[in-house]
């Protein structure tokens, strides 16, 4: 069976590695979405949806928080509150806001975007921030926000990155925002509170839907004059949603039962690149884990056939080069990851 017929045959994988949005709802999840009691966001009066909001701003440190439906349109709605037409958003040339969002914040709000170098664990450094800030000058777009992103690609910033990079931008002008989608686990590498990563950026974006196991959903936390404005581009964006309750329920369960639980992500991340770094034609380096994601190495050509290989066995990568990202979550946890060596050593072996 191929990668394709295996993704596609609605047959449940015995392992997902693919992404941690793959997780199912838990039992306990599902019970809680059950119980919801709902009512109709775009009326305000939906008390799962509010009670969520309220939790995320206090987990946040934040005035206020709105639930979107998606991390990219969290960043793009953060995006379109911040800036105008013309204006610009600063951020790393890697991040998920420039080269994944479909370029949303260009298409939709007329705002140019500033890539710039990074660092190999993510972080933009002040001295390239204050260099790709625009002089006041009627040739340049106007520099506007600062983005930063933090966990990235399962690499950690410590908190003094993210302090330098956020006070850098604001020194010069720029209101600065962190997609936080894989945030928590930065917050649980580093043993600091939510608070604490955050404290120095203006608007954060948070996913429930990534390793915190929930269905749908990101927070937009910040102050309460940008969260009103969010509020209205979330509506003109097609985002004002009903009786969503019973999403937010999930979210509710997923910051009460899994944030701490991402440790044991992490663990597994590093077993599964302990185990990989033994296999002739594999390199992975466990020295390099910091979160929930191993990067690998396969022998040349071997990557696409290697997916197939285990698409036929029930187990899913995402693999279109030799270079790939394997993701541990809420439904790969150690038993998974001794299956999947098994059968990488079986391919290579
Ligand atoms: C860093 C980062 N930001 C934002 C997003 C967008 O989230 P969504 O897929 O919910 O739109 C993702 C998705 O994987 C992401 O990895």
């Amino acid at each position: 069976m191929s990668y394709v017929s295996a993704v596609k045959s609605n047959k449940i994988p015995l392992v997902d590695m693919r992404s941690d949005t793959v997780t199912k709802p838990t039992e306990g999840m599902r019970a809680a979405m059950l119980a919801a009691s709902v009512g109709d966001d775009v009326y305000g009066d939906d008390p799962t949806v509010n009670e969520l909001q309220e939790r995320a701003a206090r987990l946040l440190g934040k005035e206020a928080a709105l639930f979107m439906s998606s991390g990219t349109q969290s960043n793009l709605v953060a995006m379109l509150a911040h800036c105008q037409r013309g204006e610009e958003v600063l951020c790393g040339a890697d991040y998920h806001v420039f080269i994944d969002e479909a370029g949303g914040a260009s298409v939709l709000g007329g705002i140019m975007f500033a890539p710039m170098a990074m660092n190999s664990n993510g972080s933009v450094d002040p001295e390239t921030i204050k260099r790709t800030i625009k002089p006041d000058d009627e040739h340049c777009p106007i520099s506007r926000m600062l983005s930063l992103e933090n966990s990235w690609h399962g690499r950690v910033q410590p908190l003094s990155d993210i302090t330098a990079a956020a006070r850098c931008g604001r020194k010069y002008g720029l209101v600065v925002h962190l997609d936080g989608a894989r945030m928590m686990n930065a917050v649980i590498r580093l043993g600091i509170s939510p608070s604490e990563l955050v404290a120095d950026v203006d608007s954060v974006s948070l996913c429930l839907s990534k390793g915190l196991g929930a269905p749908v959903g990101t927070l937009l936390a910040g102050p309460k004059s940008f969260i009103r404005r969010a509020h209205r581009i979330r509506k003109l964006v097609g985002g004002g949603l009903r009786q969503v309750g019973v999403l937010a329920a999930a979210g509710l369960y997923a910051l009460d039962h899994h944030i701490e639980r991402l440790a044991s992500d992490h663990d597994n991340a590093l077993r599964l690149a302990e185990q990989l770094s033994l296999i002739p034609g594999v390199a992975a380096d466990p020295a390099a884990v910091e979160t929930n994601m191993v990067f690998v190495d396969f022998a040349e050509g071997a990557g696409v056939r290697l997916r197939d290989h285990l698409a036929a066995k029930g187990m899913l990568i995402v693999a279109d080069s030799d270079h790939v990202r394997l993701v541990t979550h809420l439904d790969c946890g150690a038993a998974e990851i001794d299956l999947f060596a098994t059968e990488v050593r079986a391919f290579f072996g």
